[in-house]
């Protein structure tokens, strides 16, 4: 019989067995399935699992604080944290081409990742949070993001030149039982049902050209969108929800003057296989209540926009 916990043990067992005394080695993102992995494989093999996180500078409000918290600090588990910021930035800088700016922040990844194994030794095992839906997308003929999803996520060519096995322990598992066997092993059930965040993260929420001014300003924009829609109920209602920064100026009027700034657009959709989202038709008051606080407590941002488009025809992400 499927239970959590059953999986668990069995899971745990098999990576016990496959793994014996040797290292493991995981890129830890923050999102669902990294987690859950990190989870199980501190539960199976403790201090033979280290963790490396790269802070890209293009996560949300305090994510890489979070994510130490949770593993680090409350779990236990060895995290290696690399502030990346400068670095993803600089290799980013002038670049406006959606495309282009994934290869720049999935190869960057790649070479900070590379990095910081080249220093651990004696690490024989990479693990990743490959599920069942990524084996079976990989099977079939992937285009467009879906191919770019998972070439972000898998660490191409360190398995071949560290000489490292690839472990997958959910390999066989789809994601509402990730999720189940998530909160089982103890993990936060607010990171655990997470809207799902795409790899290159703001990278492809900032329009065009990067700069971290617009990510500090966009960082902020999205965690009030985030905590209103955790407040008024409606996270749990929508598949997911972001803002997005319009590299465009607007005027507008605050008590002693006038601003020339920034414009803000808020994402939220329903949908259940992303493949077609339908706008989440979120009540006006709502919409009211988080264009106003957005536009008073944010310096640089004088306009708040909803996207009221479905997918298809527009994607669910702006890039
Ligand atoms: P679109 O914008 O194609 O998004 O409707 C569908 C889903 O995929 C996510 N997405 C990405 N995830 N790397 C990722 O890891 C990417 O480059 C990427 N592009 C889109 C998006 O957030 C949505 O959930």
């Amino acid at each position: 019989q499927w239970t959590a916990g059953n999986i668990i043990d069995d899971l745990v067992a098999r990576v016990r067995e496959t793994v014996g005394n040797q290292n493991v080695l995981l890129g830890l993102s923050g999102g669902v399935d990294s987690s859950v992995v990190a989870a199980l494989l501190h539960k199976a093999i403790g201090d033979q699992l280290t963790c490396v996180f790269v802070d890209n500078g293009l996560l949300r409000l305090e994510e890489g604080d979070e994510v130490m918290r949770t593993f680090a600090r409350h779990m236990g588990i060895r995290v290696i944290r690399v502030d990346a910021e400068a670095r993803f930035l600089d290799a980013l800088a002038g670049e406006a081409d959606p495309e282009a700016k994934r290869k720049i922040i999935g190869r960057t990844f790649i070479e900070v990742f590379d990095e910081e194994a080249g220093k651990l030794d004696n690490i024989q095992w990479l693990a990743q949070g490959t599920i069942y839906p990524d084996v079976i997308e990989s099977a079939g003929a992937s285009t467009g993001k879906a191919h770019v999803i998972k070439s972000h996520h898998n660490v191409g060519g360190l398995p071949e030149r560290m000489n490292l096995k690839l472990l997958e322990p959910l390999r066989e598992l789809f994601k509402d039982e990730v999720r189940r066997i998530g909160v089982e092993l103890g993990l936060p059930a607010e990171m655990v049902h997470r809207h799902p965040f795409p790899g290159p993260g703001l990278g492809v929420r900032i329009l065009g050209e990067i700069h971290k001014e617009y990510a500090d300003c966009l960082r902020l924009a999205d965690a009030i969108f985030i905590a209103e829609l955790r407040a008024a109920g409606w996270y749990e209602k929508t598949s997911q929800a972001f803002a997005v920064f319009l590299p465009v100026r607007s005027v507008g009027v605050t008590g002693d003057g006038r601003r020339y700034e920034w414009v803000v657009a808020l994402r939220a959709v329903e949908t259940v296989d992303f493949m077609t989202a339908r706008w989440a038709h979120l009540p006006y008051e709502f919409l009211d209540h988080v264009s106003r606080r957005i536009i008073n407590e944010i310096e640089g941002i004088s306009r708040v926009v909803y996207d009221i488009s479905g997918k298809p025809p527009a994607t669910i992400e702006w890039e």
